[in-house]
This record gives structure tokens, C-alpha cells and sequence, in this order.
């Protein structure tokens, strides 16, 4: 994310500020870069609607449906609203790690660290180049987390019961699961407020959700738990191909309280920007990436906000 650039256009319109205010701010030039973001902030001071502390899990069991893309850029652009955002790589790829810029960073610490040697978060978590943005970093030594958690007491709970320490520190937190099923990703699932699966416009990727679905009324019944929201999240969708707009019909008529209106359309440059190590809105914010991913986190918070408003004790169901 070093290489990030900021236009005064982009700026101006992530502050709903002029440009003139901007050149005023930070003086005039052709690009800034993250850490005038924060300068910015600091100067423009515009509160940004508050939600109480939400955990937010991106997962789903199939693999390459998109939940690295498109935590990290939902992940990325809460922070560029001001909210105070944690993500947790949960994965052993180290993929949301390298989304972020951070994979060659001088991390020797993972969740494993926390999980099984009872390290805590805060001992941890780094800085991301994005004020606002921090992250539990991921790499191989992740891979045996299922093994080490398997005979300790309570291993449902061990990701839940550590985030608790930082509960005041974030307004979000965004996990990316890997695309397993096991004791980390239940955890995750224990610790979620929210779900958000990203699904493919394919059959195949329709067959993986009543996976899911099943593996979460396990929770609800086993272990007492209830997501408060679920989001299905369409993604790489491609209008021209019917046999996308029937599994979209086929998901719209099987889950219609959980899909989201928004879907995510195919775009190249999800590719190009993890490369680069930065999440969509920093590489290209006009892309069509971008501003999809742009209004399902809109339909995201709106519909967080309306549950809340409707469960005013909601937010107190996840200890
Ligand atoms: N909307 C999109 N349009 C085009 N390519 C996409 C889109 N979303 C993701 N991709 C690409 O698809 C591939 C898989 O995406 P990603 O790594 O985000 O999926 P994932 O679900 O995290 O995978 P895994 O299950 O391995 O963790 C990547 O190469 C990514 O760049
Ligand atoms: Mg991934």
C-alpha cells in the first residue's frame, strides 16, 4: 500500500469536502499519499455514523469466491470513512496479509500466537500504511491452528473470548476465513456479528451455501449462537452469461432475506491490485470493482442499521 496515491478529486470526495479545501489542508499537489488521509481527518474532523463494536466474518467454504478481495477492500474503505477497522487474516496463505501490502512486513506473530500461546491481540496487530486500518497478520505457521486447538477446553470460544480485549479499540473488525471447514473457522463463526459470503454466479457455488447454512444452525443449536445478519454477496458476476443471471434468480428465489441487491461484477482489477499489494479502492477507486463494492457496503451498514433499529439489544448478543 506504499504506492497508493490519493487525486485532491478523490480526496475531496471521500471528505465531502471541495478541492480547494483539500489544496488548503494539505497544500497543492498532484497526489498524496495514505498518510495524508490521516492528516486530512485530523483537520476535517466530520464524525462518521457510529455503529456499535460489529465483528464481520467473510466467509465461504468453497475456495476463490472472492472473500479475500472483497474483505479487504470493504475492510480498506471503512477505515477511509474513519471507522477504527481490525482485520484478521484467518488464513494460512496470507492472502488478506499480502491484499494489504504488508506480506514481506516484519511480522513474527500471528492469531496463533494468541489462540494457542495466549499472546494478546494488541501484541499481535500492526499498522497497515491506511490510518485507521490495523491488521492480524497470517502466515504458514497458521497452518496447524485446527491441531492445536483440538484438545483445549472451551475451543469454540478462543477467538470470541480474545477480542474482547480490544472491543473498545475498533468500530469493526473483518476476518477473512480460509475455505475449510474446522475449528478456526468456527471460531470465526462464534465470534461473527455478521456473516458476508461471497458466492460465484455458478451451480457450484450454490451447492457450497446449503453447506454453510447447515454448519450455522449447527451453532444455533449446539452452541447458542445466532448471527444477528447474513449477507449473500454475488460476486465476478458477468451480465452476459445466462447461465450467471439464472443462478442469480435460482439464489434470489432460495435466499431472498439474505441476498444482497448489490452484486459485485467481474473486474480484472482485483487481480492487478493484490498484486500490487493493495486493496481495490487504493489501486483504481473509479474502477467498476471499486464502486460495487462501494454499494454493498452501503447496503451492508443500511441494513445493519434498520436490524439495529429494530433490536435496540441486538448488539449485546455476542459476548
Ligand atoms: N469480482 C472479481 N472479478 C474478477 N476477478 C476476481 C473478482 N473477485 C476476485 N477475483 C479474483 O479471483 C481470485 C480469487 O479471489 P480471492 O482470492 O479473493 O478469493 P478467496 O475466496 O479469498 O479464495 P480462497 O478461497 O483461496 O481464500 C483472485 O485471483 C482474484 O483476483
Ligand atoms: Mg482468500
Amino acid at each position: 500500500m506504499e504506492n497508493v496515491k490519493y487525486t485532491s478529486r478523490r480526496l475531496a470526495e471521500i471528505f465531502g469536502i471541495t478541492q480547494r479545501e483539500v489544496a488548503e489542508i494539505l497544500g497543492r499537489r498532484d497526489k498524496f499519499g495514505t498518510a495524508d488521509l490521516g492528516k486530512l481527518r485530523k483537520a476535517v474532523r466530520k464524525p462518521v455514523p457510529a455503529y456499535p463494536h460489529r465483528r464481520q466474518l467473510f466467509l465461504n467454504f468453497k475456495g476463490g469466491t472472492g472473500k479475500t478481495s472483497l474483505s479487504t477492500s470493504y475492510a480498506y474503505r471503512l477505515a477511509e470513512r474513519g471507522y477504527r477497522v481490525l482485520v484478521i487474516d484467518l488464513d494460512s496463505q496470507g492472502h488478506a496479509t499480502r491484499c494489504l501490502g504488508e506480506a514481506g512486513g516484519n511480522f513474527t506473530k500471528t492469531l496463533y500466537d494468541v489462540l494457542v500461546r495466549k499472546a494478546t491481540v494488541t501484541e499481535v496487530t500492526i499498522d497497515t500504511k491506511l490510518p485507521g486500518l490495523r491488521l492480524i497478520p497470517s502466515n504458514l505457521a497458521m497452518s496447524t491452528m485446527d491441531l492445536a486447538l483440538m484438545p483445549m477446553a472451551g475451543r469454540e470460544f478462543k477467538l470470541r473470548n480474545a477480542l474482547r480485549e480490544v472491543e473498545a479499540d475498533y468500530d469493526f473488525v473483518v476476518m477473512d476465513a480460509p475455505p475449510s471447514f474446522g475449528l478456526l473457522n468456527l471460531n470465526a463463526l462464534m465470534a461473527a456479528h455478521d456473516l458476508v459470503t461471497p458466492v460465484l454466479a455458478d451451480f457450484l457455488s450454490y451447492d457450497g451455501l446449503r453447506l454453510l447454512f447447515e454448519t450455522i444452525q449447527g451453532l444455533e443449536e449446539d452452541l447458542s449462537h445466532q448471527l444477528e445478519n447474513i449477507f449473500i454477496c454475488v460476486n465476478g458476476f458477468n451480465q452476459t452469461f445466462r447461465i450467471a443471471r439464472e443462478a442469480v434468480d435460482a439464489l434470489r428465489e432460495h435466499y431472498p432475506e439474505y441476498l444482497l441487491k448489490s452484486v459485485v461484477r467481474q473486474c480484472t482489477k482485483f487481480a492487478q491490485a493484490s498484486s500490487e499489494g493493495c486493496p481495490v479502492f487504493g489501486y483504481d477507486p473509479d474502477s467498476k470493482g471499486a464502486a460495487d463494492i462501494e454499494a454493498m457496503q452501503l447496503e451492508v451498514l443500511e441494513r445493519i442499521k434498520i436490524g439495529l433499529a429494530a433490536r435496540p439489544d441486538a448488539a449485546r448478543s455476542v459476548r
